[in-house]
């Protein structure tokens, strides 16, 4: 130890202290809070593979999204799952779709919070797939990314329509952003944002989710649309491209696996950016805590601390509600 001595611990001594001079403020500002609605009354479906998250009826949603409201917890967005499934995935874009309702009842019970609504058409397809699956000429199939692109479309003006305040196109077809910006402005919905899924990854931890959302692919897998994890450098030219076509946000996702990714979208591009701490990591992190493995409430903030720190301004997070609790308490 030299004059002056290099001692990193005097700033480390007590809690006042090491609040002074923290680099990283997670907030519930940050927050997104993922739910998923289905028809019927009064039902709170149990999720297993997502301990403490459930499938809500609307009723339940508007209880839900109260409490989240209640919390500081600025931001919905919402995952639908419907009675029926056929091909085009028509429920997506139904006036009187489920997360249609939802919208129009979380617009008139709560007129502030933010409401977010996913735009994919894999939970309302009955093949599971992001878009319209087309069989090629050798018998192969595949899915067809322009005449999604009409489908996603529809869906978006549908939920603006409803009063959605941000659309968030899911399904990674090419050229999604410009398609939904172009029929949005001409529905005369030019103040609804779009949150584009600009990163997103053909992932593992996204198996929970398919779970709740009832949405597993029938047959193959996404990764002729979604991103391969090996890329990074793609990334960068899928959020460029989006933030072209009119992408008011742009989100990577995963979170966890791809920090590396938040990080360098956050150095090139100054927009805000939104990560999504899936399903998949929410349920290791339950399992575990589940098993007196590690402390939960600890390893929740650490993990949305580094999401943070990586460069997010968003972060979607089915902890969300526990989150805010623990940063409430905290202080
Ligand atoms: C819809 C969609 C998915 C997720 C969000 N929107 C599933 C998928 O692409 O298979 C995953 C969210 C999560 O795992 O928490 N396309």
């Amino acid at each position: 130890m030299g004059f002056p001595s290099n001692r990193l611990r005097r700033l480390r001594r007590t809690p006042v202290l090491r609040r002074l001079v923290r680099e990283t403020a997670l907030s519930v500002d940050d927050l997104v809070l993922p739910l998923f609605v289905r028809e019927g009354a009064t039902e709170r479906r149990a999720i297993l593979s997502m301990p403490d998250c459930f499938q809500l009826s609307v009723d339940e949603l508007l209880r839900e999204a109260e409490r989240a409201f209640a919390a500081g917890i600025p931001a919905v967005i919402l995952f639908g799952i419907p009675d029926r499934k056929d091909p085009r995935g028509s429920g997506a874009y139904e006036a009187t779709g489920i997360v249609q309702r939802a919208v129009r009842a979380l617009r008139k019970e709560l007129p502030e919070l933010v409401v977010i609504g996913d735009v994919c058409l894999c939970e309302y397809t009955d093949h599971g797939h992001c878009g319209v699956v087309v069989e090629r000429r050798d018998g192969t199939k595949d899915v067809d990314n322009d005449a999604t692109l009409e489908l996603l479309a529809k869906t978006a003006v549908s939920l603006a329509d409803a009063g959605a305040d941000v659309v968030a196109p899911s399904a990674m077809m090419d050229g999604q952003v410009r398609a939904i910006r172009a029929a949005l402005d001409a529905a005369r919905r030019a103040d609804t944002a779009i949150m584009a899924y600009s990163a997103k990854y053909a992932s593992a931890f996204y198996g929970p989710f398919r779970d709740a959302a009832e949405s597993p692919p029938r047959f193959g897998d996404r990764r002729s649309y979604q991103m391969d994890p090996a890329n990074a450098r793609e990334a960068l030219r899928e959020i460029a491209l989006d933030l072209d076509e009119g992408a008011d946000i742009v989100m990577v996702k995963p979170a966890l696996a791809y920090l590396d990714v938040v990080r360098l979208a956050r150095e090139r591009f100054d927009v805000p950016i939104a990560a999504y701490n899936v399903s998949g990591e929410y349920a290791m992190l339950k399992a575990a805590a589940a098993n007196g493995w590690l402390d939960e409430r600890q390893a929740m903030l650490e993990v949305l601390t580094s999401i943070k720190r990586a460069g997010a301004d968003l972060i979607l997070t089915y902890h969300a509600l526990d989150a805010a609790a623990a940063l409430r308490e905290r202080r």
